[in-house]
């Protein structure tokens, strides 16, 4: 977007709109140029177009680096950032206008839109990216790119590299090494700016009232698939149409699978209820997973487990401090879930001591995932774990998910009062100087909080 259009109403007729200010994303690829330096050219292609069936698409989902960089909205494109060059180190290739296919799928920003409206110094027709991608190349050393992501633009990107190769007679020298766009894009990503958290905050205030009206309005009887659609339509209603991934909503033993996307299943009495679900906000993520009995009461054996994920989950929030390393929430958890696992019965400790039993990993057979991931645009978001083989320090403005859980298979060597029992508690942490910030705080965690809630009739709810 230029200047000019930058105030202009977000939703004008048939222009995409995107939360970020035209001074943003140029300072983005400002700095991003500057990281590259000279010898180097940048290549960011938009996603594909899938196919689902015959002539159906999937819904199209722009790249993340390609949304980040630019918010250009369109399959078929490629920006390209080539520091110092005479004119303009931005350039976007798209599909042109065309009057005749826009009159079937709608409007296209062609060469002229990508100059108008997303700040690019230059754009050209996809058509004409083989002619031209090889100028961009040459006398270059490096060209950074995603590299490994994807068969076929790998192998153009090396086709373009030959062409340049062709000229070395006319003293063009062609680039010598293919490198990762990953640590230049990944780790801007990671670090998450006042705008952007402001669109996190409100994709998880959405997926959090969402939650309350789906708990609501369970009950036994109640299918899996209706509190899907509940969920889904609390979601479009408040302004998020897509999910950040499919949502999970298992009911009793359905809830130790932990992929369990069927959806099928009905609530017995009884029951709990595991429901991981997020939308997608303006191309951000919400990640939250609650865990509710089927009736609106625990029994005594769900409730002692889930206070324990929950006291897990908790003592894994209070190690999200600026200072402390990736990977203290989640042993932070496991001592406490391994305690517990012992006190409880699940586990038979036979005078082996608490440490000794985490190293053995003897909460495995119940707790078999990490306690949390990065959360951004992506669900599983980009940006290193590890770096020089440690440990990644936590800094402000990093968001992830702290989502312990236990899950006691039906066939499990467990007490039967805890077989067929999956529970979870998923929450989204920002990382500030202080406590860390909890973006998916209005649904909540507490079981008396969530028996309190359910008893309410669904109207009561701010949704
Ligand atoms: N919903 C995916 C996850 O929790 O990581
Ligand atoms: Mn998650
Ligand atoms: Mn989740």
């Amino acid at each position: 977007m230029t200047n000019e259009t930058r105030q202009a109403p977000a939703r004008m007729a048939g222009l995409h709109h995107h939360p970020f200010s035209a001074t943003e994303l140029r300072a983005r690829r400002r700095e991003l140029i500057k990281a590259l330096g000279e010898d180097a050219v940048l290549l960011v292609p938009a996603a594909p177009e899938v196919i689902r069936n015959r002539d159906v698409h999937h819904p199209f989902r722009q790249s993340s680096d390609l949304s980040w960089l630019t918010g250009f909205p369109e399959p078929e494109a490629l920006a390209v950032l080539a520091p110092k060059r005479k004119e303009g180190a931005f350039v976007l290739f798209c599909r042109p206008q065309d009057p005749e296919r826009e009159i079937w799928d709608g409007h296209r920003y062609g060469v002229e839109g990508a100059v108008e409206h997303f700040g690019a110094d230059q754009a050209f027709p996809m058509t004409e990216l083989d002619q031209r991608l090889p100028e961009f190349l040459a006398d270059r050393r490096r060209v950074v790119y995603p590299l490994g992501l994807d068969d076929v633009f790998d192998r153009r990107v090396i086709g373009w590299v030959r062409a340049v190769r062709a000229q070395a007679r006319k003293g063009i020298s062609a680039p010598t090494e293919l490198v990762s766009s990953d640590q230049y894009l990944h780790e801007r990503r990671l670090i998450k700016s006042t705008s952007e958290l402001k669109v996190m905050r409100r994709a998880a205030e959405i997926s959090a009232l969402a939650h309350q009206r789906l708990m609501q309005s369970a009950q036994p009887g109640s299918s899996e698939q209706q509190l899907e659609a509940t969920f889904l339509t609390a979601c479009a209603e408040q302004g998020a149409r897509f999910q950040a991934y499919q949502p999970i909503v298992g009911s009793g033993a359905n809830a130790c699978v932990l992929h369990y996307v069927k959806n099928d299943g009905i609530l017995r009495d009884g029951d709990l209820v595991l429901v991981d679900a997020g939308c997608e906000l303006d191309g951000y993520a919400s990640d939250i997973t609650r865990t509710f009995p089927a009736n609106g009461r625990f029994s005594p054996a769900q409730r002692r487990l889930y206070d324990l994920v929950l006291k897990a989950q908790l003592a894994a929030i209070a190690k999200i401090r600026v200072g402390n390393h990736w990977n203290q929430p989640h042993k932070a958890a496991l001592k406490v879930l391994t305690q517990g696992l012992v006190d409880l019965g699940l586990i038979k400790a036979e005078g082996a001591a608490l440490k000794q039993l985490i190293k053995d990993e003897r909460y495995k057979p119940f707790f078999m995932h990490k306690t949390g991931h990065w959360l951004g645009m992506d669900v599983h978001d980009v940006g290193q774990y590890k770096q020089n083989g440690r440990w990644r320090r936590f800094e402000p403005g990093m968001v992830l998910t702290v989502e312990p859980g236990l899950y006691i298979a039906p066939d499990a060597e467990a007490p039967a009062e805890y077989r067929g029992i999956g529970i979870r508690i998923e929450d989204d942490l920002l990382v500030t100087d202080r406590e860390p910030e909890v973006l998916s705080a209005k649904v909540p965690t507490d079981p008396d909080e969530i028996e309190a809630l359910m008893a309410l009739p669904a109207t009561a709810t701010a949704a």
